[in-house]
């Protein structure tokens, strides 16, 4: 695309073709040649993967170098991908169960691991730090890359600061299995963080239906988990006081609501020899 036919140069004064043969050199040089991400995605052929693959395509600053999953990718396993591949960062989206071996291998292999797969312990995240860190290495683990989700947890852990009362409502599809969600837990260990009691001046309470008031997670604070066909996920933060209502929603639609959260997260680790734990770290 950089190469100009011969006649159409011709046609140009010497002033032009100077700064389309300089803006054609810098493209080469700094978009298309070194500052080029070399991405990986792992789990490829899984639902959050395809989306990835498709992501990372458009981005013009990444390209894609291997397309791993273990069910009919382009490599089964990111040690046979960087026989062939170069591998910057490895985006992954797979089960609980390989997470952990896969972040171990990358992080023992030059690569630095975007995470989305959910499911590792709290010991493993711990092992993961440090390993990042001993291997002056990248890391990024990220429960939620919705960029809305990420900003509705942090306007939440704010509005902690004013309000005494709050309860958690989150909503998904029928086939989750876990209530309640990661980000509802994770939303209320945020705000617990900036208030330890939200439960401020409720009476005593009696349910008559086991459940009614929901699960109730840090600071008193109470999660309702609805499970239903036709949603995908969404949450309400519901604040109260005397006198008036605050509520902050997030609604996703499809999957793309993830993407630009991991291209943030591409963008943001290449650059960046650390551990980070959390979108909202970086936004
Ligand atoms: N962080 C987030 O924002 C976010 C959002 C949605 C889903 N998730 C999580 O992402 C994970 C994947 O979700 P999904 O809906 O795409 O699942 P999925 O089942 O559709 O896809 C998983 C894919 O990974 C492949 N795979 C499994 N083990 C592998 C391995 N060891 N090596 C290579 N490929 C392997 C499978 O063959 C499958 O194609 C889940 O843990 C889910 O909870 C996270």
């Amino acid at each position: 695309m950089y190469i100009f036919e011969s006649c159409t140069l011709a046609r140009l004064s010497f002033r032009q073709t100077s700064c389309i043969l300089l803006f054609s050199m810098y493209n080469i040089f700094y978009t298309g040649g070194f500052s080029m991400i070399n991405v990986a995605v792992c789990g490829a052929n899984g639902k959050m993967g395809k989306e990835v693959v498709k992501a990372v395509c458009k981005a013009e600053n990444m390209k894609l170098t291997a397309k791993i999953d273990i069910s009919g990718g382009e490599f089964s396993s990111i040690k046979e991908a960087l026989n062939t591949a170069e591998i910057d960062v490895l985006v992954d989206f797979t089960q609980p169960k390989s997470i952990y071996e896969n972040a171990l291998f990358c992080l023992n292999n030059g690569i630095k691991p975007v995470i989305g797969t959910t499911g590792l312990k709290d010991e493993e995240i711990c092992e993961l730090e440090q390993l990042t860190k001993s291997n002056n290495s990248g890391c990024l683990i990220a429960p939620n890359f919705s960029t809305g989700a990420v900003l509705m947890m942090m306007f939440a852990k704010k509005a902690a600061e004013y309000f005494d009362n709050a309860e958690i409502i989150e909503l998904h599809h029928n086939q989750k299995k876990d209530a309640p969600s990661g980000t509802a837990i994770k939303t209320a260990l945020m705000m617990s963080e900036a208030k330890s009691n939200f439960m401020a001046g409720n009476c005593p309470e009696i349910e008559t239906i086991k459940g009614a008031r929901g699960g109730e997670a840090y600071a008193g604070i109470h999660i309702h988990s609805v499970r239903m066909p036709g949603y995908i996920a969404s949450q309400e933060v519901i604040f109260g006081e005397e006198g008036q209502i605050f509520t902050l929603r997030h609604d996703s639609m499809n999957r793309e609501c993830y993407m630009k959260g991991v291209l943030i997260a591409i963008n943001y680790i290449s650059a960046h020899n650390e551990f980070v734990y959390g979108l909202e770290k970086i936004m």
